[in-house]
This record gives C-alpha cells, structure tokens and sequence, in this order.
C-alpha cells in the first residue's frame, strides 16, 4: 500500500479524498520528504489531510491550512498553521503570501468552483519556489452543471488552463510570441482525473534551442511534410465530395482542407462519444 494511503488511513482525524489521488500525491511529493518546506492545503474540513501530510512529509515540513469556516482555527493546537479568509479574493492572497513568504506544495482542496480554483492559481504561481507544486483537486467540477459548478463553461479550471498551455509554447521561438510571466515559471502541466498538476521550474525555463548533431554529414534533408497528393483521391473515394466541391476541385488547397476537416471531426466525434 502507498505510504500516503496509509497516513490517509491512519490520520487521527477524518478525511475525504478520491483513491486515484494517492498515486499522484507520491509521485510528485516524493522528492520533499524530510526537508524544510512549507505545504499549503485550501480547504481544511474535518481536518485529516493535515495531519496526513505532516505524517508523510516529516516533522521538518512546515503545513499551513486555510479555510473559510473560522472552527477550523482549532486545529493550530496540533501545531498545524491556519488562515481564516476566502480562496477567490486576490487581497487573501496578497495578504497570506505577504505573512508567510513563498511556499513548495499547494493542494487546492477548497470549494471547486471556477473562480475559486482560479483565482488560487493565479494569486500563487508567482509565490511558489523553485522546483514547486500546485496541485488542483477535483477538476471534474469543470463538467459539472449541478450543485452551483455552471459548467461546462469557457471559464471553467480546465478551459482556463489551456490558455496557459499556449503559455508553455511561447518558448519556442517559431512561435513568435514573448514569454510571459507564466512562460518563465511552469515549467509543466499534468492532467489526470480530476487533479490538474503545475509543475514550477523557473532554472530551466528561457527560448529553447534547435539542435542538430551531425550537420556535416547530412545538412539537408527532404521534407515531405505537405507532399500528400493523394487526398483529393481519397476524399473522392470516401464520398465525401458533394457537386458543390466537385465543381471547385481544381482548389485543392480548399479540397484538402475540407478533407482534413471530416478526417478530424471522426476523431473528435470518437472523443466526445
Ligand atoms: C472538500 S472539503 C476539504 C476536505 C479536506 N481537505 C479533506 O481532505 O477532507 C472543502 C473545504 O473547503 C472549504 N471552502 C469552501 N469554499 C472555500 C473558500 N472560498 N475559501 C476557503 N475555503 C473554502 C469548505 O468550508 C470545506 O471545509
């Protein structure tokens, strides 16, 4: 049994989380054992996790819980740090940020909607050490239309990080786009089922380099990345081609993009089946 399942297990005080999470958390927590860093879980409830954590990650970690419910305040006699104060306002967060300095390890465990989830990511990157992470749990609330989530929505946690993939991609140069303060800092994103995972690393992270060994020996070679004549033949043969296309099959730049188009939509219709 994982270590963590087992200080899940063995916590004092109860606890709600899904199984799938404890691979995760071990996988990327690993690596902070026994060292001097400071986790920040939103979201307290009954309060098992924190003690979770503080048996997995040894008595060097520094564990700090926040929570809108002011009773959770009770759990600072077991030497555990807690903020009162409400995930979705930025002035909690400049305010926490400004108390306790930058931090290693957040969970986000709070209230799972859009904004909440949101703004905590937003308000953190840039307070997160190097070599940290930002974990989000129970991103399904992005598919969720019932219990106040409204979603799917183009604001919902998931949508939202797409945009910060293209982020990711401003660092190669053929994209042509500065870096931005998110490009300089994430160094990766992890999706798994309902957790979303940052991975921060600002060291590594400038334009990347194009590298080619060997470039005496063959410094050309023939792409044939859009030599593809056959796709107006087999678009014909697949029948897709209605009197209006056959009548402009000369474009075939128009013919092939109608092509690629009914080929993608297959796919995605397997996806969203
Ligand atoms: C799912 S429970 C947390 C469970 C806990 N981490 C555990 O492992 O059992 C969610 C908690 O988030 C708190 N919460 C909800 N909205 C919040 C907000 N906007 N800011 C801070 N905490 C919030 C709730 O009061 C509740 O205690």
């Amino acid at each position: 049994m994982k270590k963590i399942l087992k200080n899940f297990k063995s916590s004092p005080h109860s606890s709600i989380k899904w199984d799938n999470y404890f691979e995760i958390y071990e996988n990327c927590l690993n690596r902070f054992i026994n060292k001097n860093i400071t986790l920040v879980e939103i979201g307290i409830g009954n309060g098992g996790s924190l003690f979770m954590w503080r048996n997995f990650l040894g008595k060097k970690a520094k564990i700090i819980g926040i929570e809108l419910n002011p009773e959770a305040k009770k759990f600072e006699k077991y030497g555990f740090k807690i903020f009162i104060g409400d995930q979705s306002d930025p002035a909690f967060w400049k305010d926490f940020y400004n108390k306790n300095g930058k931090i290693d390890i957040l969970i986000d465990d709070g209230g799972h909607t859009n904004l909440q989830q949101i703004t905590t990511l937003m308000e953190s990157v840039e307070n997160m050490n190097n070599g940290g992470v930002i974990l989000i749990e129970d991103t399904h609330t992005s598919f969720m239309n019932y219990k106040g989530f409204k979603n799917p929505s183009k604001n919902s946690l998931i949508n939202f990080t797409t945009n910060i993939i293209e982020n990711l991609h401003r660092r190669n140069p053929m994209v042509k786009k500065r870096m931005n303060d998110l490009s300089k800092k994430i160094y990766s994103i992890e999706y798994f089922d309902s957790i979303v995972l940052f991975n921060i690393n600002k060291k590594k992270l400038s334009y990347s380099k194009n590298l080619h060994n060997n470039k005496k020996l063959n410094p050309h070679f023939i792409d044939y990345r859009f030599k593809r004549p056959n796709a107006i033949k087999e678009y014909s043969q697949e029948n897709f081609v209605t009197g209006f296309f056959k009548s402009k099959i000369s474009k075939k730049g128009l013919i092939n993009r109608v092509y690629e188009n009914n080929i993608i939509k297959k796919y995605l219709k397997k996806i969203k089946k």
